[in-house]
């Protein structure tokens, strides 16, 4: 996955290599952003983290959260539990103290949760009905009353659907208040602090495909049609063996954003180790990238000890606070902005001996995409050779336009001419290939030499 940034910079380089290193030098410093919170933001994106604030006092921790994060979200002390211990008394202390270490420290906030069946105060447990809807509307209304002004992003209702393949909505105490309790919560929010952005929040919604997702989807294009204020869906993304990173995860997203809201993954964290976790954590974050409405990504903790997960060594710095193969992924990926839609760069066109090679993106699919390579003669040429290499988990499928060749690996195809390979100065040709692309959506890296 670092190859993507590393091969980019190596083609400016290769490009600009007339100039002398001074300015090349230049150029692939100003192309990566060297924390994730740079990198992010170099593609209008934030990339934020969950803290506890029982934590804060650990500088190691802190000094991670401030030098990589630009969103904070409290991993409990802003829950239904934490901040109405009895009903209508209020404990904001420990939000506070998370909400005011981002804001001193120039970070957003995103606010988690006003309504969930979860963490609920005992007092509610026992609530139903027309009270339990009067006490969640007012819990509603006081906290993010509390917080006006200094929310990104509250996770107005959070986890509202069944898993499995029903599509139904959850059998909770608030469900069972009726039907409405989701938008009206909605409306309570967007009166008490109508400028942060209100999400729904839920989990196994990564497949655009599955029952839950597909019933989280209807209800949005409900509230659109219907002029519910919602602005975005948070995607909490907790992925393990059991449950990997699907491989249509961007059209996950793209289908909500097409829908006219943000999307936010609210809750990243992937358990496992090595290449194959970070792979994972770069095509999430790919995923991100492709969607121009993907507006930020947090990961749920700081270090690996610091997950709810921490068995499963689910985030990128480990126990130690050293930065692993998953952070350098997702840097990587951030920095080479690859499949954006939102103000991200396209790579420069590699240019080799006599010629330049430039990839566009083709049609895409669940599993496979197209891409064109278009080679344009810098001088004269009376033939020309291409390279495509493709990441470890993609694989060329077919191509058209040009005869193959490919090395033992089978991830560096070289394409030679049809027949006559002559261009004149300035012309172009084009061929085209499909990528299995294994849920790695970068763009292959090409060059190309002519004769
Ligand atoms: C988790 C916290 O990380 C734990 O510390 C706590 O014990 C339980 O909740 N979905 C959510 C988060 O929306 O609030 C949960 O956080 C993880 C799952």
């Amino acid at each position: 996955m670092k190859r993507t940034t590393k091969r980019w910079r190596a083609s400016v380089g290769a490009a600009m290599a007339g100039f002398g290193l001074v300015a090349v030098t230049a150029l692939t410093a100003q192309a990566a952003g060297s924390t994730l919170h740079e990198a992010a933001s170099d593609q209008g994106r934030y990339y934020g983290t969950a803290l506890a604030q029982h934590k804060l006092g650990d500088s190691q921790y802190t000094t991670i959260a401030d030098t990589e994060f630009g969103m904070i979200t409290a991993e409990n002390e802003m829950k239904l539990d934490a901040t109405e211990p009895q009903q209508g008394q209020f404990n904001f202390s420990a939000g506070d103290t998370i909400v005011n270490w981002a804001l001193e420290h120039g970070k957003q906030v995103r606010g988690h949760t006003l309504a969930w069946h979860s963490q609920q105060p005992s007092w509610m447990q026992n609530m139903e009905g027309s009270q339990l809807r009067q006490a969640m509307l007012n819990h509603v209304t006081q906290v993010a009353s509390h917080y006006r002004g200094k929310i990104y992003a509250w996770d107005v209702v959070n986890e509202a659907f069944e898993d499995g393949s029903s599509g139904a909505r959850r059998n909770s105490n608030l469900q069972r208040t009726g039907d409405d309790w989701i938008e009206a919560a909605f409306y309570a929010a967007r009166e008490a602090d109508p400028d942060a952005k209100l999400c729904y929040n839920d989990y196994n919604t990564d497949n655009i495909q599955h029952a839950k997702t597909q019933a989280v989807y209807n209800m949005v294009r409900d509230f659109k049609s219907r002029g519910v204020p919602i602005d975005c869906v948070g995607f909490q993304a907790h992925f393990n063996s059991g449950n990997p990173v699907p491989n249509n995860y961007h059209e996950t997203l793209q289908a909500f954003a097409d829908l006219g809201v943000d999307v936010q993954i609210t809750e990243l964290d992937i358990e496992g180790w090595g290449d194959s976790q970070a792979e994972q954590f770069s095509g999430v974050t790919q995923a991100c990238l492709a969607v121009s409405r993907c507006t930020g990504i947090t990961v749920w903790g700081v270090r690996d000890s610091d997950s709810w997960r921490a068995d499963g060594t689910p985030l990128l710095f480990d126990g130690n606070g050293q930065k692993k193969a998953a952070y350098y992924a997702v840097l990587d990926m951030l920095n080479s902005g690859e499949g954006d839609g939102g103000g991200g760069e396209t790579p420069p066109p590699a240019s080799g001996e006599g010629c330049t090679a430039t990839y566009s993106e083709g049609e895409k699919w669940n599993d496979r995409f197209n891409g064109t390579v278009t080679v344009t003669a810098d001088e004269s040429v009376s033939s020309w050779t291409a390279t495509v290499t493709v990441g470890s988990s993609q694989q060329i499928i077919a191509t058209w336009n040009g005869s193959p060749t490919w090395d033992s690996s089978g991830k560096v195809m070289t394409m030679r001419p049809n027949g006559d390979g002559t261009l004149a100065a300035g012309q172009s040709t084009s061929f085209g290939f499909t990528v299995m692309h294994g849920g790695d959506w970068s763009w292959p890296s090409v060059s190309c030499s002519a004769a």
